[in-house]
This record gives structure tokens, C-alpha cells and sequence, in this order.
């Protein structure tokens, strides 16, 4: 099999040829083959061979030969299906036929003579399909940064530096003109294609931030048309073929469709078939079908110009609306965005490839941007709710069921009695996402606040159908949850960065405390005397990933991911409330001994000085004194019961029972079960823990000894499959000798949230490790921990 050929067996693991990447295991290796880039680059290599084994080579050619001339010719050997000409000078083409027949039937043609030339033709030489690595992006970023920085650097203020990064970057005049133009005559085309119909330009283009290079987001609104095509039916079945009542003609592309009852990917399948034979200098003509909203994507040669078409998107021309009146009334937006949205571009936290990707989206960072504006002392935007008060009742709007009512003028909106400069506001945008607890929270521009999340985990099924028979949206369906969740202002069903992946979500964090830590400095407040790099400058310096910041001691993260939590837990967190944190540690602890126990087979005890079942919570002042910088969190006094809880936590239910809440709102840092540190002989407190022996290196081989697993037996090849993995340890231990002497380490598990992101986090350190293992064994449970905690809670085994 041509799969098989890609795939080398390295001392590591696997290596795909096709891809260019290393795989550590079996599972990752299957998971890549059937992955979207394997599957996608099998696909384009066959279909180049194919291409390739139907074409020849042809010189000689003169650059005013057109390619219409050159097909013209070869069609004497066969069906032509494609022409690839030389772009700059003209002198060579590829000519592609339909069968590979004709290839022979040219090649074996003595003498090519065409418009006086004598051509040359020869077989194509067979090249082996090789993925080009893209371009370093990080060196265009800063290629373009530096064409930036002299202008920056000589500015005087951030401020200036930001009002200068608007006039570079955005739409000029002239290019708003072109692509008003350009919708003026997609609305001329279409319309008589879809009588009534009507074409409206949204994002970036209209919605005041856009620049130079964006795209342009179309809607296509054929609601009239469907009216209009009722219509005219009813007209039809009165008086027999012909005539609509308004006089035009049925017989057109609308007598092919019934768009009442045709699919979106039907009347896009229309929509492309009009652009490509209709409307000048569009090619590239795609249908994507597969996105949330289905769209047909096209080129404007001469306009260089990405367009993109959709069809039920009233929505979208909302928002943008909305956009507009936030840039309106608050002239400091602007400014804003265009700067964080080049940060944001030069630190590749947004904008996706071609599309669809796991980075932020424009419209996601811009919502980010409005929230914490919302957010701010005093407030510099009002809430959507609060805009929505302000609306007259001829502005009153629902779509789909949302409420999208807003005024429509800025005049309708009280200025902002905040009067921070730009400087400050962007310090301010970055220390405020720098410390947001994403796990925990749902970004709400609508309330203005962040929206706990429990109040998402559990959605009650029946309500929803019932709300749905009743086009009635009192209790919005759940969005989808995920790493990061910021509500559509609009569609509160909606999590515009519902995208994002964990890495991504990460990233943008890591960047935001990166820049946060850099506006506290002079560098950024300062014009440099010296002429060096200051401001601006410093923070769109492209860089890679962030390298996680050292710790003294070896800890080990595992992030509240409320996406993949089983359904019963999510209504047991939900139950909790804002003491949802604790019921989840609580789980967690339970998962992580598991996991130490029956899958690692340590031996693990509790600390015998530390109390598990004591039922206080960590005092915040002397949590301080005894956990890193890091860790560095306090506890919220103001606990209330989470009593309900108490019979799912085996260990926990002391601590549960203390009637103590932790606010979400808040720090909150706890030991297992929420006790209270004893305090040890120093007289600090002795947090509690576990002692960890392990005698036999579990973590070694394990890849190897899961492989035969595997083959000799019918176990699924999962790679965190908790019976696999509890017999791969098993069998290292009948087959390996004990270690000289016995590992023994120390956890202590924290849980953190309310100023960082929701997670536990263990410390482990090593009390004896004679023959230096701690290391290996450490590196093998960060990675390999998580990812169980993870499987046992969604097997919920952990409760069990
Ligand atoms: P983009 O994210 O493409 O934003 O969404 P943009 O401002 O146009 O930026 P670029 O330059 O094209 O990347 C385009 C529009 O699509 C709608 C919004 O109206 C947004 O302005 N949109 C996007 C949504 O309604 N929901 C989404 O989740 C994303």
C-alpha cells in the first residue's frame, strides 16, 4: 500500500515521509494516517500522478500564443483538459489530456508545426511528490515589522504609534470604491438571476476595521426572491405558463429551483455556476459545504480580491452593524483594534489559514476587545443589554429569534466618562486577558461580564426542543464549550471562538502576560533617546511559542476542560454552583490516585502529618507562605455549602460537608478535600499530599510493550485506554528487575483559578531517588498523567 511506503520505523517511533513528521507511537501514527493533512496530501499526490502520466512538455512556444491556441492544436491527439502555460515569458506549456492515449499519439507525431512554430514535445519528467515547507513565517513577520519600525520609532507617543497604525493599515478610499463597485455589479448579475434578491457587503470590509488585504464577506439575501418565486407560482397555476404578474420572465435559472425547499448547498451550487459564467475577472469559483455557514468562495483577478458569498447570514450584517456603532461612539476603538490585531498577527494567535483553523478569528479578537473596553473603570462601551435600552421601538430587531435590537446612531449613546489615553488602554487589554480565568468563565458582551460556566454544563434537553417548537429563545441552547468561550453578542448560542484549541487558547494567554510584563516598563512608555526600538516596536516582534517559564520544582497541570467532561459531572458542577471548583478537584484527586495506584501500580499513601480528611479549607495567608510564586493564589473566605456534592466525593466528603464555597469570581487555591495545613515542625503548615513508591520502571518501553500488546491481543489500540495501560505496567513488572532501590517522591496537589486559568496543579519532589530516576519518571507523567486524569473523569470511573 502507497501509505505504507510513507511510513519508517525509527528508533523513536515512526516517521511519515509524505508529512515530514515524527509519530512517538502506534495510536499517534493511525490517528495521523487518518488525519486531514495525510489524507489531503495522499489525495493531491494522486491526483498529480495522474495529471502527470496524462501530460506532456511543450517548447517553443511565443509569448503571444494564447492557451487557447496551443489547445486548439493538441486537441487533434485527444480530449485537452487542461493547459498550463508559462506565466512570465510564455515560451513553455504543460498540456494536460483526458486519457493517457493521446500522450503516445503526441509524442509519436514526427513534426509539430503550430501558427508557423515549430514546437517541441516531450514526455513530462516524473518528479517525486514532495511536501515544500511553508516559508518561514516568522521571518515575513518580522520582514514587515521591519519596514514598520523606522516610522514607529520616530513618533512621540504610543498613542501617535497606534493612530499611526490605523492610517497604514486600513482600507484606503479607493479600495472601498472598487469593491462598492464590485457588489454593485455582483447585485446587477444576481438579480436577474434571483429576482428581488439583494447583495450586502459585511466584516471587515464595511465594519470600519478593515485593511488593505482583507476580504469581502457577502451576503446574498433571497428572502424577497422566495416571495417573488411563490408568487409567481401561484400567478403561473392561474393562468398557465407564461408571465409572472410583475411581468418577468419565469423562464430562468429561478424555474430550476424551488428555493423554498432546496438545501443551502443547492442554491450555492447556483450561486458559483452564475460567478463563474457571469461576472468579469472571477475565478477560483469553490463551494464549501462542510463550514458552520456554507459558502461559495471566489477570486477577483484584477481587484486581487477574496470573496466570500453566504446565504442565511442576516446575522452577520447585524453584528457588523453593531460593530460600526461600537467604532462610532467610541472613537478609541479603533486604535485599539488595529493594534491588537496586528499583535495578534505578528504573534500567530489569529487569523487562520484559509479559513478555518484553531486560532482566534478577527470578529473573535474584536469581541475580546469590546468586552474588556466594557470591563473597564469607568466602563468606555456599555453593555449590549444596556445599548439595547437605549433603542427606540422603530429599532427594535430580532433575527432568528435574537434579540439584535441597538440604536442606530451613536448619537443615541451617552459618551464614556473614562478618559484613559490609547497607551494606557492597551496596557490595560493585555494585563486584563493576562490574569482572565478562561476555564471557568463564559465571556458575555451582552452582560458585560464573564458569565460562570456552570451555568452552561448542564442543559436540559427537553427544555430546548420545547423552546425550538416554539420559536421562542428565552433559554438559549448551550454553545459549545471549549478552551476558550466568548458568547456571540447576538446568537447566545453561539461561542465565536468555539475553534480554539487548548495550544491556542494557551498562547494568546502566554502573549497577553508576555506583553503585559513588557507595557509595565520603561520601553514601553518612553520614546528611547538613543533612537532604539521602543513602544509598538518591541511588542509586534514576532516570536515563536513562548517556552513554558521554569519552575523551582517539577509540577505537572491539569486544566479544568469543561468540553470533555462527562455528562453526569457537568450536572454535578453545575449543581455545585461557584463551588464548582472544589467538587472538581476533589474529582481530580480521585482520578490522579488512580491513576498512581491501578494503572501505575505505585505504591501510594497519604501523608500520614496531613489530615485528608479534615474539613477546613487552606488558609490563604499561610497557603502563601508555603506554595511558589507560581502558585501564588488566595483563597476566598466567603464559602458557602456545596453539601450536595458530598456522596460523590470519597474523599472528599468532610471537606465538602464544611459548607464552604469557593467564589468563582475569585482566587481560590485548595489542598485535596479542602483541608487545613497542619502545621509542621517549623511551624509552617505541612500541605497535604501523597508519597508515591515506585520500584519498577513503568515508564520505560512502554510504546514497545503496548505494540505487542496490541497484537497478541484484541485490546483497542487507545492510547490512553486505562486497561491497556494498567497491563502494560504490569507486564514491565513481571519483566523487568526492581530498581536497586525504590523511587519515592512526594505530590501535592493545589488547585488554581479565579486570577489564572482553572486547573490543578501537582508538585511532585522526589524524597529518595537513589538511582536518579525522578527525572525520567517525571517527563513521562507530564505528559502521560493529564491525559488519564482526563480519561478517567470522562469515564467517570473516577466517582465510580
Ligand atoms: P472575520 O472573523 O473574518 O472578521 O468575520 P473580519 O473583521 O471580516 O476580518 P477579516 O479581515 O475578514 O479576517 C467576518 C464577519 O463574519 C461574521 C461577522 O459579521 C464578522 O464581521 N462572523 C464571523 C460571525 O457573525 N460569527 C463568527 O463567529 C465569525
Amino acid at each position: 500500500m502507497e501509505a505504507d511506503s510513507d511510513i519508517k520505523t525509527t528508533p523513536r517511533g515512526f516517521q511519515c515521509t509524505l508529512c515530514n513528521v515524527n509519530l512517538p507511537n502506534l495510536p499517534s501514527l493511525d490517528q495521523h494516517v487518518k488525519g486531514r493533512k495525510h489524507q489531503t496530501l495522499s489525495t493531491v499526490r494522486a491526483t498529480r500522478k495522474s495529471q502527470e502520466q496524462r501530460s506532456v512538455f511543450v517548447s517553443g512556444i511565443k509569448p503571444d500564443i494564447s492557451q487557447a491556441d496551443v489547445a486548439e492544436y493538441f486537441q487533434q491527439f485527444g480530449a485537452v483538459s487542461d493547459i498550463i502555460m508559462d506565466k512570465d515569458r510564455g515560451v513553455y506549456a504543460i498540456v494536460q489530456f483526458n486519457e493517457t492515449d493521446s500522450i503516445q499519439a503526441a509524442l509519436s507525431c514526427v513534426e509539430h508545426q503550430m501558427k508557423g512554430l515549430k514546437l517541441r514535445v516531450k514526455p513530462r519528467e516524473k518528479k517525486d511528490f514532495k511536501l515544500i515547507p511553508k516559508k518561514n513565517n516568522s521571518q515575513n513577520l518580522q520582514q514587515a515589522l521591519d519596514r514598520l519600525k523606522p516610522q514607529l520609532c520616530q513618533l512621540v507617543s504610543v498613542d501617535a504609534q497606534m493612530q499611526y497604525v490605523v492610517e497604514r493599515f486600513q482600507l484606503g478610499e479607493n479600495e472601498k470604491k472598487a469593491r462598492g463597485l464590485l457588489v454593485q455589479l455582483l447585485q446587477e448579475v444576481f438579480v436577474e438571476f434571483f429576482p428581488d434578491s439583494q447583495i450586502q457587503p459585511f466584516g471587515s470590509s464595511v465594519n470600519t476595521f478593515g485593511i488593505h488585504s482583507c476580504d469581502l464577506d457577502l451576503f446574498l439575501d433571497l428572502e424577497n426572491t422566495k416571495v417573488f418565486q411563490s408568487r409567481a407560482k401561484s400567478t403561473t397555476e392561474q393562468a398557465g405558463e407564461g408571465m409572472s404578474d410583475d411581468g418577468r420572465s419565469e423562464d430562468s435559472i429561478l424555474s430550476d429551483i424551488d428555493l423554498s425547499t432546496a438545501s443551502p448547498a443547492e442554491v450555492l451550487d447556483l450561486v458559483a455556476a452564475i460567478l463563474r459564467r457571469c461576472v468579469p475577472s472571477v475565478h477560483k469559483v469553490q463551494v464549501v459545504s462542510s463550514a458552520r455557514l456554507p459558502v461559495v468562495k471566489f477570486h477577483h483577478r484584477e481587484l486581487n480580491l477574496q470573496g466570500d458569498i453566504t446565504i442565511n447570514n442576516k446575522l452577520a450584517v447585524r453584528n457588523t452593524r453593531f460593530l460600526q456603532l461600537c467604532s462610532g461612539m467610541e472613537d478609541r476603538l479603533r486604535p485599539l483594534a488595529y493594534t491588537i490585531r496586528y499583535w495578534a498577527k505578528q504573534k500567530q494567535l489569529a487569523g487562520n489559514p484559509s479559513g478555518a483553523g484553531p486560532l482566534l478569528n478577527n470578529y473573535a479578537l474584536t469581541l475580546l476587545i469590546i468586552f474588556f473596553l466594557q470591563n473597564c473603570e469607568p466602563p468606555v462601551l456599555p453593555t449590549v443589554d444596556q445599548l439595547k435600552d437605549m433603542a427606540c421601538e422603530e429599532e427594535e430587531c430580532v433575527i432568528e429569534g435574537w434579540n439584535c435590537t441597538f440604536p442606530s446612531q451613536p448619537i443615541a449613546v451617552p459618551p464614556s466618562r473614562n478618559t484613559q489615553d490609547l497607551c494606557t488602554l492597551l496596557f490595560g487589554f493585555f494585563s486584563f486577558y493576562a490574569k482572565f480565568d478562561f476555564a471557568s468563565s463564559v465571556i458575555s458582551a451582552r452582560k458585560g461580564r464573564a458569565l460562570p460556566i456552570t451555568d452552561f454544563l448542564s442543559k436540559n434537553k427537553e427544555e430546548e426542543v420545547m423552546q425550538e417548537e416554539k420559536h421562542a429563545k428565552t433559554q438559549p441552547p448551550s454553545p459549545k464549550l471549549g478552551p476558550l468561550n466568548l458568547l456571540d453578542p447576538f446568537d447566545l448560542s453561539h461561542n465565536v471562538a468555539g475553534n480554539l484549541n487548548e495550544r491556542a487558547q494557551r498562547s494568546f494567554q502566554r502573549e497577553c502576560q508576555e506583553a503585559d510584563k513588557y507595557c509595565r516598563s520603561l520601553q514601553y512608555q518612553r520614546k528611547s533617546t538613543k533612537g532604539k526600538s521602543w513602544g509598538l516596536v518591541r511588542l509586534f516582534t514576532p516570536h515563536g511559542e513562548v517556552p513554558q517559564a521554569k519552575t523551582e520544582q517539577p509540577t505537572i497541570s491539569i486544566p479544568f476542560k469543561s468540553a470533555s467532561l462527562p455528562e453526569v459531572l457537568r450536572n454535578q458542577l453545575h449543581m455545585a454552583g461557584e463551588g464548582f471548583r472544589l467538587l472538581w478537584f476533589q474529582k481530580v484527586c480521585v482520578a490522579v490516585e488512580g491513576v498512581f495506584q491501578r494503572v501505575l501500580r505505585c505504591h501510594f499513601t497519604r501523608s500520614p502529618d496531613a489530615a485528608f480528611g479534615e474539613d477546613s479549607v487552606v488558609d490563604a495567608a499561610m497557603e502563601l507562605e508555603t506554595t511558589s510564586a507560581s502558585l501564588n493564589t488566595s483563597i476566598n473566605d466567603s464559602c458557602d455549602s456545596v453539601e450536595s456534592q458530598n456522596a460523590a466525593s470519597p474523599l472528599g466528603t468532610a471537606a465538602l460537608g464544611a459548607k464552604r464555597r469557593l467564589s468563582s469570581g475569585s482566587d481560590a487555591s485548595v489542598s485535596p478535600q479542602g483541608k487545613k495545613p497542619r502545621l509542621a515542625k517549623r511551624g509552617k503548615p505541612e500541605l497535604p499530599h501523597w508519597i508515591c513508591v515506585q520500584k519498577h520502571t513503568v515508564w520505560a518501553g512502554r510504546r514497545k510493550v503496548k505494540r505487542e500488546l496490541i497484537k497478541d491481543t484484541d485490546l483497542r489500540p487507545e492510547g490512553s485506554c486505562m486497561e491497556l495501560e494498567s497491563r502494560v505496567t504490569v507486564h514491565i513488572i513481571e519483566k523487568e528487575p526492581e530498581l536497586k532501590e525504590a523511587l519515592e517522591f512526594k505530590v501535592q496537589p493545589q488547585m488554581v483559578g479565579g486570577t489564572e486559568s482553572t486547573k490543578v496543579v501537582l508538585k511532585l519532589e522526589p524524597t529518595s531517588d537513589k538511582t536518579g530516576v525522578f527525572h525520567d519518571f517525571f517527563h513521562f507523567l507530564e505528559a502521560f498523567l493529564p491525559k488519564m486524569v482526563e480519561t478517567l473523569l470522562e469515564k467517570d470511573v473516577a466517582s465510580a
